[in-house]
């Protein structure tokens, strides 16, 4: 599943899981656009990926300001035009903790206006580019607490469901230009993020994974990369679930 010479660009790949998704997408050939809202972690990630030896740019890019993510399209047709876009950026760091009746309108909109709002402008901004190949791709990242709800995480269960029925809508969207939308659900992972999450809550994932060991990020590269592949050129609006069995629907 080569992606040789396509150019894709990954929101939030600072580090985390959307770190992992640029390395493996750089080992598949991609060249790379680091849309990242934080200077250092994108700093540190251009350093690590140029390893691969394969063109990885840097466009500080906030997803939810309008402004900002017509500069990274702006860019990104400079280097020639986007083949694919994986939405990653999200307030996925302590965001939890709190119950839907305590949670304030301020931080719910701050939830949103990344995880949700973020994810369509950069797909919008990007998508003249998309369509002028005919080929293109968008690929979500939602969660699987979209499927499980759980408790005291409403804004952010909210931003990720939604993330998966906007995955079906703009896919009809986008159909008739040939472009592809999908969305990948990883479980709980073991990185940067899910360190301030409760000891109880990694058990809870633990025990009722149909595979028991923990979640890694490099455990979701290989779907991210076969969404981006011709092996998957004929699905299209749909969301994989990549959480060891947590879910089973
Ligand atoms: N970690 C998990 O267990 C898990 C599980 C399911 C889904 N996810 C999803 O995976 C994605 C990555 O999560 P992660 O755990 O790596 O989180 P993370 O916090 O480590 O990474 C998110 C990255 O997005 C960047 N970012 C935040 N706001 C931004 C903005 N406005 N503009 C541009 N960049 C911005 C951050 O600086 C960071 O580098 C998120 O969409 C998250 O919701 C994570």
């Amino acid at each position: 599943m080569t992606l040789d010479g396509r150019l894709v660009v990954v929101t939030g790949a600072g580090r985390g899981l959307g770190l992992a998704i640029a390395h493996d997408l750089a080992e598949a050939g991609a060249h790379l656009v680091i849309a990242e809202r934080n200077p250092q972690f994108a700093a540190s990630a251009v350093e690590e990926l140029a390893a691969h030896g394969v063109p990885v740019h840097r466009v500080d890019t906030d997803v939810s300001d309008p402004g900002s993510v017509q500069q990274l399209a702006d860019r990104v047709a400079e280097l020639g035009g986007a083949y694919g876009v994986v939405n990653n950026a999200a307030l996925a760091d302590g965001v939890g903790g709190k119950y839907f009746y305590d949670i304030e309108p301020d931080e719910f909109d701050r939830i949103m206006s990344v995880n949700l709002r973020g994810t369509w402008l950069v797909s919008k901004a990007l998508y003249p580019q998309l369509r002028a190949r005919g080929d293109g791709r968008i690929l979500n990242i939602a969660s699987d607490v979209a499927f499980y709800g759980p408790p005291r995480l409403m804004h952010y269960v909210a931003s990720k469901g939604a993330i998966v029925a906007m995955t079906r809508a703009r896919a009809r969207d986008a159909g008739p230009d040939g472009i592809t939308v999908n969305a990948i659900a990883p479980g709980i992972t073991e990185c940067e993020a899910t360190q301030t999450v409760p000891a109880e809550r990694h058990e809870l994932y633990r025990i009722n994974r149909a595979l028991e060991r923990p979640q890694q990020p490099e455990d979701l590269v290989g779907a991210v990369r076969f969404l981006l592949s011709d092996a998957a050129a004929y699905i299209t609006g749909q969301t994989l679930l990549v959480d060891g069995g947590f879910v089973c629907r």
